[in-house]
């Protein structure tokens, strides 16, 4: 999969992308990223990448000709199956998004700033519209992170056995059961028996249960 990141602050997404299962991706050739600084393609004297509003009113809006010189390069070198704004009035992440994007060649990423971007490059650019929760942000740069993150778990390959994304809580609409590990007693407080019996039944009726007690607890909405 390759994922292009549009951005004014480069800087914000180097230390995701530079560690742990986002940097073996890259490594095993399962994920190539490319961040490229949309104030490089400003045909601006100073560089600017925004400019007040039309209309008047607070904050400063994101302008059409440096986001659309690189969008447009980028188009011309290859077919993008999505290009994906973050902001906060998207659709809200949630793992089927994320199944569905881990199926996708080519995503481009446009992180948002300021007040929001020109419409213009939202009706004639963008394909879809990603919010990571309900909240704002400084810009969409720390969302851009959550969704590749999220998404690059699920490519076939990047996470081995022991880590496999099948199991994570959400795949099934249900949150994950307790895990343990050794000391079986630590200050008194013990490991479930039945996760030292070695039955292997009993163990996976356990988790089930376990899981869907949590979920009705925690997050009766999945169960709907
Ligand atoms: N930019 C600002 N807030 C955001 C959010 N909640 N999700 C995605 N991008 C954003």
């Amino acid at each position: 999969m390759r994922i292009d990141i549009l951005t004014i602050l480069p800087d914000l997404l180097t230390g995701p992308f530079s560690d742990s299962i986002m940097k073996r991706a890259q490594e095993k050739g399962h994920l190539e990223v490319h961040i490229h600084n949309i104030r490089d393609y400003s045909t601006h004297r100073q560089k600017s990448v925004d400019d007040y509003q039309y209309g008047g009113g607070a904050g400063m809006v994101m302008s059409i000709q440096p986001i659309s010189a690189v969008i447009e390069k980028l188009k011309a070198e290859r077919a993008y199956d999505e290009i994906i704004f973050m902001t906060p009035d998207g659709e809200v992440l949630e793992q089927a998004i994320c199944n569905e994007l881990s199926l996708k060649g080519t995503i481009m990423i446009l992180c948002g700033h300021y007040k929001g971007v020109d419409e213009r490059i939202r009706e004639h650019y963008i394909t879809r519209e990603i919010s990571i929760g309900s909240y704002v942000l400084s810009g969409g740069e720390l969302g851009a992170a959550v969704l590749v993150d999220s998404i690059v778990r699920l490519i076939p390959g990047v996470l081995n056995d022991e880590t496999s994304a099948l199991t994570d809580s959400f795949q099934d609409n249900l949150l994950s059961p307790p895990v343990y590990t050794r000391p079986p007693e630590f200050n008194g407080w013990k490991v479930p028996e039945v996760l030292l019996s070695g039955d292997f039944g009993k163990i996976e009726k356990w988790r089930e249960d376990r899981a869907l007690e949590r979920t009705e607890s925690r997050r009766p909405d999945l169960l709907e």
